[in-house]
C-alpha cells in the first residue's frame, strides 16, 4: 500500500532534475502523476519509465510561466485521471545571473512567474560552483548535500495522510545548512 494511493499529483518541472525524482517517487507511492514541463520528449521518457514500473502517469508539454500553460496542465490532468489532489510546483530555471537587487522589473517578473530560484549566483559572486558546493558541505551539520530523492520524499510525506494536520508550513530539506 503506497502513501499516495488514489491521489492524482501534478508535478511541474518533471522533465529534468528534481522533477524526475518527484515524478518517480509519487508514482512509486501509488499516485497518478501529471508530468508537466516544456520538453515533450523528456516528459515522454519519464512517463515511459513510470509505466514500465507499473505506475500511472501522463505527459503535458506546456510553458508554466503563462496562465494558458498552467490551465492546460490542469485540464489534461482532469481528462486523464478525473481529479487533481496535489500540486507540486517545482518548475524553475536558472534565470538571470546577477544579484537580485540589480534585476530590472521584467527579469524579476519572469523569475517569479515560473517559481524560479536564483541560480547562476556563483557567477554573480565571482566564484565557482565547486567552491559553492564545498561551502555547503562545510556549513552542513550533517556534512552532506540534500539529494533530489531527499526532496522528493519530503514532498511525498507532505502530500500524504501522514501530514494531514500540516498546513502553511515550510519544511527545509537542506541537511541542516544555515541560511546565508
Ligand atoms: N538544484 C538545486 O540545488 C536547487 C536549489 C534550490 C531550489 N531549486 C529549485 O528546485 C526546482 C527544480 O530544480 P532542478 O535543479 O531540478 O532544476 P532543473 O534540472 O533545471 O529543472 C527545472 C525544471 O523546470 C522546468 N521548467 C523551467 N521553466 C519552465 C517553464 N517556463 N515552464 C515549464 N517548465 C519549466 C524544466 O523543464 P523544461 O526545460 O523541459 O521546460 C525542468 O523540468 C527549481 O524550481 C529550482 O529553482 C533547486
Amino acid at each position: 500500500m503506497g502513501w499516495l494511493n488514489g491521489r492524482v499529483a501534478v508535478v511541474t518541472g518533471a522533465s529534468k532534475g528534481i522533477g524526475r525524482a518527484l515524478s518517480t517517487a509519487f508514482a512509486n507511492e501509488g499516485a497518478s502523476v501529471v508530468c508537466a514541463a516544456r520538453s515533450e520528449a523528456l516528459l515522454n521518457q519519464i512517463v515511459a519509465l513510470i509505466h514500465e514500473a507499473g505506475g500511472r502517469a501522463t505527459a503535458v508539454a506546456a510553458d508554466l510561466s503563462t496562465e494558458e500553460g498552467a490551465r492546460l496542465v490542469v485540464e489534461r490532468g482532469l481528462e486523464a485521471f478525473g481529479h487533481v489532489d496535489c500540486l507540486v510546483n517545482n518548475a524553475g530555471d536558472s534565470g538571470p545571473t546577477k544579484p537580485v537587487q540589480e534585476y530590472p522589473l521584467e527579469e524579476w517578473r519572469y523569475t517569479i512567474d515560473s517559481d524560479r530560484v536564483i541560480a547562476g549566483q556563483a557567477d554573480a559572486r565571482g566564484t565557482t560552483p565547486e567552491a559553492i558546493r564545498k561551502s555547503f558541505l562545510e556549513r552542513s551539520p550533517l556534512r552532506r548535500m540534500a539529494t533530489a530523492d531527499d526532496i522528493a520524499y519530503a514532498a511525498v510525506f507532505l502530500c500524504s495522510d501522514h501530514a494531514r494536520s500540516i498546513s502553511g508550513q515550510c519544511l527545509p530539506v537542506n541537511a541542516g545548512e544555515p541560511a546565508s
